[in-house]
């Protein structure tokens, strides 16, 4: 974990509310495993708002890309900042993704729940799996980094309730569909998940339901982003864990949902 004052490098538009931020950070990127997260200060209020977390969408070269929604205060404030301007964040922080995987690699990203999934993603890729992606929103402008993931070749499904992108439907019916199909023809599968917390019970009750491994990337409020001030607490068969050290990723079986 590092301390780190990164430039900007990027900062683009990607659609209704989503932006990529793309930071020179080479103590953070060195280290930086799929799953995990960054701790942002953000720029212009560092002074009367909390750092804030992001998945590391993408680590590669010395160079850190996130993908976030402009839902607040924070983040509002960090679709201000500017090319070249300066950006401190501690990270890489959390326990993230397993490095090994056996069976078919299923992703599942609600929104941008798609963040860490490209990381893993390309990690998967390069140890010579097949990750499919299974990819869901409320609308088309809500899948994301769909021309990334095609540019590592990684076959996508999408789910849109209203039905402008994908099948109309929950990003839990496609993957429904390859479940079954997997099941009759007795593949073994794992599922990676990240997304709004309906679709991640649902998808963790299909990891264990099949009795397949599972990983839950879960999306708590943080406050220190280190261990020290239990704001970020999930329930577990083990007790209380802290989402910023224990998780963001959970085993599928081990989540105790509410
Ligand atoms: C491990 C982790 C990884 C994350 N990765 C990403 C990412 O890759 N991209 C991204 O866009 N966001 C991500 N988030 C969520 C992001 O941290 C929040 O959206 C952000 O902190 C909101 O700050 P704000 O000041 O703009 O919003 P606020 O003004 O604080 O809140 C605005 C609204 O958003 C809700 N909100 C705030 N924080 C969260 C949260 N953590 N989860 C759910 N709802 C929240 C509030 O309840 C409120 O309704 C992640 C969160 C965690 C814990
Ligand atoms: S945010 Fe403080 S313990 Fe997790």
């Amino acid at each position: 974990m590092r301390v780190e004052e990164c430039t900007v490098i990027a900062h683009e538009v990607m659609g209704s509310g989503y932006r990529r931020l793309e930071l020179e950070a080479p103590g953070v990127a060195g280290g930086a495993q799929p799953g995990q997260f960054v701790h942002l200060r953000v720029p212009g209020i560092e002074c009367t708002a909390l750092r804030r977390p992001f998945s590391i969408f993408n680590a590669d070269g010395g160079r850190i890309e996130l993908l976030y929604k402009e839902v607040g205060r924070g983040t509002a404030a960090m679709a201000a900042v500017e090319h070249g301007s300066a950006v401190n964040i501690i990270g890489p922080l959390g326990h993230g993704f397993p490095e090994k995987c056996s069976g078919v690699p299923l992703l599942a990203g609600g929104g941008f729940g798609v963040a860490p999934l490209f990381f893993l993603a390309r990690r998967l890729k390069n140890s010579g799996l097949s990750p499919v992606l299974f990819a869901g929103g409320r609308t088309k402008t809500d899948l994301l980094a769909l021309d990334r993931f095609a540019e590592l070749g990684v076959e996508t499904f999408c789910a849109t309730n209203d039905g402008s992108a994908g099948v109309k439907g929950l990003v839990t019916d496609p993957l429904d569909d390859m479940l079954s199909k997997f099941k009759s023809e007795g593949i073994k599968f794992e599922i990676f998940a990240c997304g709004p917390d309906p679709m991640l019970k649902a998808v963790a009750m299909r990891a264990t339901g099949t009795r397949s491994p599972g990983w839950i990337s879960m999306d708590r409020h943080m406050v220190c982003g280190v261990g020290a001030c239990y704001a970020c607490i999930q329930k577990t068969v083990r007790g209380n864990s802290r989402c910023c050290i224990e998780g963001p990723v959970f085993a599928a079986q081990d989540l105790v949902w509410e």
